[in-house]
């Protein structure tokens, strides 16, 4: 842990933190909301949907008490839909059961370790060090080597300021988003001084190709069932999804629990 590097970095934090939504709301619902969104999706895209869906299961009793079919609804525009479920299965489990605690947040649908420790340290105060991409290739540039597994952890351990950590944890969720990117602006970066090397980067696994994808195929046939109420396979032929993918998208959408089927008829479940 370098002290100036921590205090740098925090004081522009301070200054030029991004306006998020979520962000000094003090409440666990918003901000577990807002990290199973920007799973997998940039947060510039998350900002309107996260508003709308607030807007419309503001609380986590709302959630849990609307129909799936309602929440699917919310979500669309955003895909990876099973998130949506999750969540609502994650609202039901704390209605139910309360909170968990925040060592124990990863028993939540849809919640592994980098969302467990987002929403411990911002939502819960916990100090905890939250690790995504962007933090992988921040911590790496200051270590000089690109750095993964148990000692990627350690080290964002080692450099976690525990009373701030979720001011922490989201100014290099922020340098990581906005300056530390593949291609770093070295020139406006508030620790560049203490930055071992900028090179640093080994892109991750890039998000395959949407285009004839069955990501696609699934939200195009969610998107139907839920304007529609329910169709038939043949009814879902004038998507112009050849049969095959559109068999493997409904199959998959039935295993995670989205849509099921009464007779011929494929529907949205409630
Ligand atoms: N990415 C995921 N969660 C974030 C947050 N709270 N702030 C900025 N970027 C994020």
């Amino acid at each position: 842990m370098i002290e100036a590097r921590r205090e740098a970095l925090l004081a522009w934090y301070d200054r030029h933190r991004r306006t998020l939504p979520w962000r000094d709301a003090a409440d666990p619902y918003a901000v577990l909301v807002s990290e199973i969104m920007a799973q997998q999706t940039q947060i510039s895209r998350v900002v309107p949907h996260f508003e709308r869906f607030v807007e419309r299961f503001p609380t986590v009793e709302a959630l849990a008490a609307a129909s799936l079919r309602s929440v699917l609804a919310a979500w669309s525009g955003l895909g990876y839909n099973r998130r949506a479920r999750y969540l609502q299965e994650a609202a039901r489990h704390i209605v139910e059961h309360g909170w968990p605690d925040p060592a124990a947040l990863q028993t939540l649908p849809g919640v592994g370790p980098y969302t467990a420790a987002a929403v411990a340290s911002i939502a819960f105060g916990e100090p905890v060090a939250a690790v995504d991409t962007n933090a992988r290739r921040v911590l790496s540039r200051w270590a000089g080597e690109e750095l993964d597994g148990r000692a990627l952890q350690d080290v964002a351990a080692s450099e976690l300021p525990p009373s701030r950590a979720a001011d922490w944890n989201q100014a290099i969720m922020d340098l990581g988003a906005g300056l530390c990117r593949p291609r770093p602006e070295c020139g406006r970066c508030p620790v560049e001084p203490w930055c071992s090397d900028p090179s640093v980067y080994s892109p991750p696994g890039s998000q395959s190709a949407f285009d004839g994808s069955i990501r696609q195929a699934r939200g195009a046939v969610l998107r139907t069932l839920l304007d529609r109420g329910s169709a038939p396979v043949a009814g879902l032929s004038g998507l112009g999804i050849e049969p095959a993918r559109l068999q493997t998208a409904l199959e998959s959408l039935h295993a995670d629990g989205l849509i099921e089927q009464s007779g011929e008829a494929w529907a949205v479940r409630d």
